[in-house]
């Protein structure tokens, strides 16, 4: 019997989790009959370290993705990255030592990824880093460090795509450690996609006209190098709200970023609506206006799996800073604007449909007016962007 802790702690990690629970529970189930040689039955354990807790944030996650509960909850909440990341740690080793896993298995690049896999290392676990190898190059991101420190820790390396088996290599990973496996982001979105058609939040933000004619742009904003800067959101903002001066841009907010507009004064630029029938709001009630009064962005309260992909993929366009929203609008063939100077997922700048334009408004604005005007070259799907990766994870794992 092989025991295996897999962890979440963030939001961009539930997407990642969910198809290797069911790849897991799925083997094991198989695994009762009869085995090949060196096969071994698997027992997994899901591990959530409260990285993120908002309902908003987490828990409408694991209602959209079917996700069980967590089998060990860690309730560790928010704190700068060193007050997160080690109450993660000491949290975390708690559980190693009484479970004794066989493997650690992490998702992604947030603080919960390092901060697990650090433990589970010191303390000889072997740890499985599922989207290992990805790069931006920018160590001013935490997320580049998180990636960086987790793969040297790895025992088992799983890459979205080749590049990554290169930067891994570059950095001195064994080549045996290494295995392009796929995307398990994109196995979440093949399965829910039909599922999140039926979302009700097109009709809910009034939306039913602009949608069938696809215009009207989606926007997320959470990077640390958009949002802590007065300055800069506030020209951010600038450019956005002369793009919905032409379409409906909709804006689902991330709490952080919610406090730096409060923080920094800058509620006028942007609307507040209040979705009918969303459980929750964490806008300013005083603020909430309907959404016909003014054409600014228009933000709503951080969104569930399924309306967030509805409302992504009948967009026209994308304007983000995250890194899964890179991947997503690439196979649904929507066009992408990363405001952010790089990308540590290339691919989907040379084979899909993202364009990345960093924060200049003038640079946001022309390019968002350029392709509502003209389109975008019609995109590759990445090589094992299919659905199954989390079945060739799984596999690997039990072979070993
Ligand atoms: C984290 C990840 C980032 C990912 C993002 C997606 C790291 C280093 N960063 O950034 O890679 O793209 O999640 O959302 O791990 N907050 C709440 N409720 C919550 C969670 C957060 O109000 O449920 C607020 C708190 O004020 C907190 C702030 O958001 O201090 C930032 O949260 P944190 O988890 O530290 O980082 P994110 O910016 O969410």
């Amino acid at each position: 019997m092989m025991k295996i802790i897999l962890v979440a702690g963030a939001r961009p990690n539930f997407m990642k989790i969910a198809p290797l629970v069911e790849a897991l529970a799925w083997f094991n189930q198989q695994g009762k009959g009869v085995k090949r040689k060196n096969e071994r039955n698997l027992q997994s354990l899901l591990v959530h370290t409260g990285q993120h807790y908002d309902e908003g944030m987490s828990e409408f996650f694991f209602r959209d993705l079917g996700l069980p509960e967590p089998d060990i909850y860690l309730g560790v909440g928010s704190g700068t990255h060193a007050e997160q990341t080690a109450r993660i740690m000491m949290a975390f080793e708690k559980v190693c030592l009484e479970e004794r896993p066989d493997l650690v298995m992490v998702v992604g690049d947030v603080n919960s990824t390092v901060a697990c896999a650090l433990v589970a290392a010191k303390l000889l676990i072997p740890v499985a880093h599922v989207e290992a190898g990805l790069r931006s190059f920018d160590r001013t991101m935490p997320e580049e460090i998180n990636r960086i420190l987790t793969d040297q820790l790895s025992d088992f390396l799983f890459t979205t795509c080749k590049d990554a088996n290169r930067n891994l290599i570059r950095e001195g990973i064994p080549e045996e450690k290494i295995h392009f496996v796929g995307n398990v982001m994109i196995d979440t979105l093949f399965r829910h996609l039909e599922m999140a058609k039926k979302s009700k939040i097109i009709e809910k933000l009034g939306l039913m006209e602009t949608a069938n004619l696809k215009k009207y742009a989606l926007l997320t904003l959470h990077r640390p190098s958009n949002v802590d800067d007065p300055v800069v959101l506030k020209k951010i903002f600038g450019a956005l709200n002369e793009i919905a001066l032409r379409i409906p841009v909709i804006f689902p907010v991330h709490p952080r970023t919610l406090s730096r507009i409060q923080e920094f004064r800058l509620n006028r630029l942007i609307n507040y609506v209040d979705i009918n029938g969303t459980e929750a709001t964490h806008l300013p009630p005083n603020l909430i206006r309907n959404k016909n009064v003014s054409r600014r962005v228009l933000a709503v309260p951080p969104l569930g799996y399924l309306d967030f992909l509805c409302l992504m993929s009948r967009a026209a366009l994308v304007l983000t800073d995250s890194g899964g929203i890179q991947e997503e609008t690439t196979i649904l063939g929507v066009p992408c604007l990363t405001l952010r100077n790089n990308t540590e997922r290339p691919i989907t700048v040379t084979q899909g449909t993202n364009f990345i334009v960093g924060n200049d408004p003038r640079k946001i604005k022309d390019m968002a007016f350029f392709i509502l005007e003209n389109g975008i070259p019609p995109r590759r799907i990445p090589r094992y962007w299919d659905g199954k990766a989390a079945e060739r994870i799984v596999k690997v794992v039990k072979d070993s």
